[in-house]
């Protein structure tokens, strides 16, 4: 009796947590491979949506199954899908109609997904430009939106899925993501390689949360294990670093002799990427102790100008 009570409990302290079927939109975008990466790690089963070859490929290469198709056109697509205990949405063409897309996504994608036997989580990906310039304030899950305007329709979205019958919704807001495969500092460091000045839009004290792709990731599989339906999860592992000492980093680490950074005005960046890039100049701060407390996330990754100086974080312990 007492070895089988030993037995069961060695059972249970061992026992896998459960295999998810996990649909994904974005999964060879910033935030979407490094998901993708720390879900098949965790041993859930992935499917993809790609849009093109080269898409199905680098899914196929990391076990995930591809699911030729577009977001602008899910009619084509949404009835293919198999039984889902999970969809996590983090695609976005960045196009002027990008909200039109996103909803049109959602007219249909919701209603094929409520027709999976159990209802499944649905993680919606918000992000950091809906709170708007913060200042010195710290804003949090709570914290009323104040969205970037190209980044406006973003809000009602993300209102229909929390409040959604269809699917049990989840929203993550990144915080400004960077990691091995660039990111946000991505421009940086190429511009610092070309021996250019590094650019910086609105001036060197403007703040950004950042977060690291593979912290991030980290966030997503727990949420989609561990969140309640109807939550919202700011992930913020840095509230907000000075974008001015992380140019002047790259100048440094890349060797170019100018570490002064290139001020450039909003307008300017805006023109040359669109609208959507006027984010870069918002001064923010934004919380992630909210997931570090409901979720237990530990983002590793919290020295964003030493890595860029002088590499990776320490090795630490494997914190899934
Ligand atoms: N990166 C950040 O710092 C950050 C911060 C906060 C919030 N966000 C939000 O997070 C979301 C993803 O951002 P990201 O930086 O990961 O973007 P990204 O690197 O540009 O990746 C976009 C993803 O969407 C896919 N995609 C784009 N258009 C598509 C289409 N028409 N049909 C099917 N798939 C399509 C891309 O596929 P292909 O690989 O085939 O092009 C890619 O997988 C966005 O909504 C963004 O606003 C990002």
């Amino acid at each position: 009796m007492r070895i089988e009570s030993h037995v069961l409990l060695w059972a249970g302290f061992h026992r896998k947590r459960p295999t998810l079927r996990v649909f994904v939109l974005g999964g060879t975008g910033r935030i979407g491979s490094a998901v993708v990466r720390e879900l098949v790690g965790r041993g859930h089963q992935l499917f993809a949506l790609a849009r093109s070859d080269a898409s199905a490929a680098r899914l196929d290469h990391i076990g995930v199954t591809a699911i030729a198709g577009d977001i602008g056109s899910p009619e084509a697509w949404v009835a293919t899908l198999r039984p889902l205990d999970a969809a996590i949405h983090m695609a976005c063409d960045f196009n002027t109609d990008m909200g039109a897309v996103d909803r049109r996504l959602l007219d249909a994608l919701l209603p094929a997904l409520a027709t999976n036997k159990q209802r499944p989580r649905f993680l919606y990906t918000g992000g950091c430009w809906l709170f708007g310039a913060t200042g010195d304030d710290l804003a949090t899950e709570q914290t009323p939106f104040r969205p970037l305007p190209a980044f406006a329709w973003m809000v009602p979205q993300l209102q229909r899925v929390l409040a959604s019958t269809e699917v049990d919704g989840i929203v993550i807001h990144p915080a400004m993501v960077y990691g091995r495969e660039g990111g946000v500092f991505d421009r940086f460091a190429r511009e610092a390689a070309a021996g250019q000045a590094v650019r910086v839009v609105a001036n060197e004290a403007v703040r950004w949360p950042l977060v690291h792709a593979e912290d991030l990731a980290q966030l997503y599989a727990l949420a989609l294990e561990r969140a309640r339906p109807g939550s919202s999860y700011i992930g913020a592992a840095v509230e907000g670093f000075p974008v001015g000492p992380i140019a002047r980093a790259f100048a440094r680490r890349l060797g170019t002799g100018n570490e002064t950074p290139q001020i450039i005005p909003t307008d300017a960046i805006a023109a040359e990427l669109g609208e959507w890039a006027r984010g870069y100049a918002l001064d923010q701060r934004l919380s992630g102790a909210k997931a570090r407390r409901d979720l237990g996330w530990t983002p590793r990754h919290l020295d964003p100008e030493g890595e860029i100086l002088f590499g990776g974080p320490p090795e630490g312990p494997d914190t899934k």
